[in-house]
């Protein structure tokens, strides 16, 4: 278990996806600490205590400059991150037309800029301490694919593919590799009253190889590869886990 007694921190750890990648590093032995919003930790915390490793926990509202910046200072006290999973993301549904400065900005915020900063502390107090660690971002299908009523989200997510290459350049140098995973539909909060309609579902699961919305497990599974030793040579790439819908 090469992930055994590390600290990973998991952005957007109460629920969906971040969740997800929780109860998987549990197995492995990592030890935690998770950041969230409004949601309720007790799932999360449960899952460590279960599994005998360490946790915490910080409140933040990435949409507020901030907090983002309270945040990222808190996680770059710690001497010891090995992997930072830059889960925590907002998608909200609007029509082009409606979308707003604060509506833009908050998607923005919490998808990107947040990303960017908490990168940015987390790996210098790693290249400080000699670590050669991880980072795993978050983008979307929507980056690619296209969506009209989540322009702004699409466009924040699709800085977060460019970031990730950008970033993996910046820090190769130091043995710290950046990557991305790019999930297809997988009904969780964020999504789940989109997905559950009958169009959404004859849409997207008619349009995916693999004919069904996927599992946060299947996430998961692709960033314990990233955060893993053997993904040592693999830096600055997107990976889709998406059912096969971008292969369309
Ligand atoms: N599910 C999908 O189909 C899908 C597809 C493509 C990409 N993604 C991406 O995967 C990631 C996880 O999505 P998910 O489906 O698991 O969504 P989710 O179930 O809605 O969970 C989102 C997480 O992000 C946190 N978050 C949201 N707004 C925040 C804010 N203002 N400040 C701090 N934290 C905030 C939430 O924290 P609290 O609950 O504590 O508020 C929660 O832990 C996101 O980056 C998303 O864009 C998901």
């Amino acid at each position: 278990m090469s992930l055994k007694g590390k600290r990973v921190i998991v952005t957007g750890g109460s629920k969906g996806l971040g969740l997800g990648i929780v109860k998987r590093l549990c197995e492995e032995g990592a030890n935690l600490i998770i950041t969230y919003n409004t949601g309720d930790i007790t799932e999360a915390k449960a899952c460590a205590e279960a599994a005998g490793v360490e946790f915490a926990a910080y409140q933040a509202d990435l949409s507020k400059d901030e907090e983002i910046h309270a945040l990222a200072e808190k996680l770059a006290s710690y001497d010891d991150i090995y992997g930072l999973v830059n889960n925590a993301g907002i998608c909200l549904f609007e029509n082009f037309f409606e979308v707003t400065p604060e509506s833009y900005e908050t998607t923005f915020n919490v998808n990107m800029k947040s990303v960017f900063f908490l990168t940015q502390k987390v790996t210098e107090q790693m290249v400080k301490q000699g670590i050669k660690g991880r980072v795993v971002c978050f983008s979307s299908i929507t980056a690619l694919s296209g969506s009209a009523t989540q322009v702004h989200y699409g466009a924040a997510k699709g800085a977060v593919s460019s970031f990730t290459h950008m970033a993996a350049e910046a820090l190769g140098q130091y043995g710290i590799t950046v990557n991305a995973v790019m999930p297809g539909p997988i009904p969780t909060k964020h999504n789940s009253a989109y997905l559950a309609l009958e169009s959404s579902k004859k849409d997207l699961c008619g349009r995916m190889p693999m004919r069904s919305y996927g599992d946060p497990a299947y996430i998961a599974d692709a960033v314990v590869y990233f955060l893993g030793e053997r993904a040592c040579w693999t830096t600055g790439t997107t990976l889709p886990v998406d059912g096969g819908y971008l292969a369309k």
